[in-house]
């Protein structure tokens, strides 16, 4: 039997496959125009392929591999690949490409919860937070001292953001707001628009690396960018200097922060996202000044639903024949 086309679907219901559950609104929201299966979250590949026959269309999450070999593997009824992130380095883009499916992801909508994030990862980092909270939880707590759990003043303080994108943008705003100096790095800045005045643009990354106390980043994980904060990379970072990371794990190359920290070069990270997640590393966990979250950036109720719905409005109008608002390679 051959797969109904884009066409052939537009009389029907598309049948649409999720492999997490989504938050009610959104699975309302697909409900209102498709079949909807949702999965118990799977992220085993040649599960996910059996589940996949006799479906026009997956949600996927960054918890599922879209490799090149799936997604030849896949049936050749499913036209679309609608996945609940903003970051696709989870999925062989190209190989979709070339079977003709269409991705859609959702930028902008995460932008303002992941960027929260970030600021409280810098302010967890900064004042010890966890160091302080186990103090407290372990009832070693003996009172108030002058000199306990000392951390770092963030004002006047200067934050480098590496990635200059929209979150990284709202994290400049917020670190404002805390009297912070903040500066970037852009290889064409001609083509940022509307650049805040307060946002330092001189330097090159070395010299953004080697000056800031503060450096958060929010590149995409891509092969260029795979592991580029390296152990030649964290030596010029300053001494007792903070790291934040909510973007993607595998910019950073784990090791190499773990003998950052083991030997004070650094003051402490902040990071919500981690190289081989959810496994984590043993030696990480154990590192001094450590402020680590399980990858939540995106996770407030508003930023979830926006996400969904997101994905939902564009896998609707792709089966109507309307235009996509958040087609990959298009925004
Ligand atoms: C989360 O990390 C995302 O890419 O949306």
């Amino acid at each position: 039997m051959t797969a109904p086309g884009r066409s052939a679907l537009l009389a029907t219901r598309p049948r649409v496959l999720a492999t997490y559950a989504m938050p009610p609104a959104v699975e309302r929201k697909f409900q209102s125009f498709a079949n909807l299966t949702v999965l118990d979250g799977i992220s085993d590949p040649d599960a996910l392929l059996e589940q996949c026959s006799g479906h026009d269309a997956l949600v996927c999450t960054l918890m599922n591999r879209i490799s090149t070999e799936f997604v030849q593997r896949l049936p050749a009824r499913v036209k679309m690949l609608a996945t609940y992130s903003v970051g696709v380095d989870h999925i062989e883009v190209a190989a979709l490409r070339e079977r003709g499916i269409v991705l859609v992801n959702t930028p902008d909508v995460l932008t303002h919860a992941t960027a929260d994030i970030a600021i409280l990862l810098l302010l967890g980092a900064a004042r010890r937070a966890w160091e302080a909270q186990t103090m407290l939880r372990e009832q070693r707590w003996k009172g108030w001292e002058p000199t306990q759990l000392l951390g770092a003043d963030l004002q006047n303080k200067v934050l480098g953001i590496l990635g200059f994108g929209r979150i990284g943008r709202a994290v400049a705003e917020r670190a404002r707001g805390f009297g912070m100096r903040v500066r970037t790095f852009v290889r064409s800045p001609e083509r940022l628009h509307n650049l805040p005045e307060f946002v330092d643009l001189s330097g090159s990354m070395e010299e953004v690396l080697t000056d800031s106390d503060f450096i958060s980043l929010h590149l995409p994980l891509t092969s260029d960018t795979s592991a580029w904060l390296n152990a030649e990379r964290l030596a010029l970072m300053k001494p007792g200097a903070i790291l934040i990371n909510t973007a993607r794990g595998r910019l950073i190359d784990e090791h190499a922060l773990v003998d950052a920290l083991r030997c004070g070069k650094l003051g402490g990270v902040g990071l919500d996202v981690f190289v081989n997640e959810p496994n984590m590393s043993n030696e990480l966990l154990a590192a001094p000044n450590t402020y680590l979250l399980p990858h939540i950036g995106s996770a407030t109720i508003g930023a979830r639903e926006a996400m969904g719905l997101s994905l939902a409005n564009d896998v609707k109008a792709f089966f109507a024949r309307r235009p996509l608002t958040c087609q990959v390679g298009t925004n």
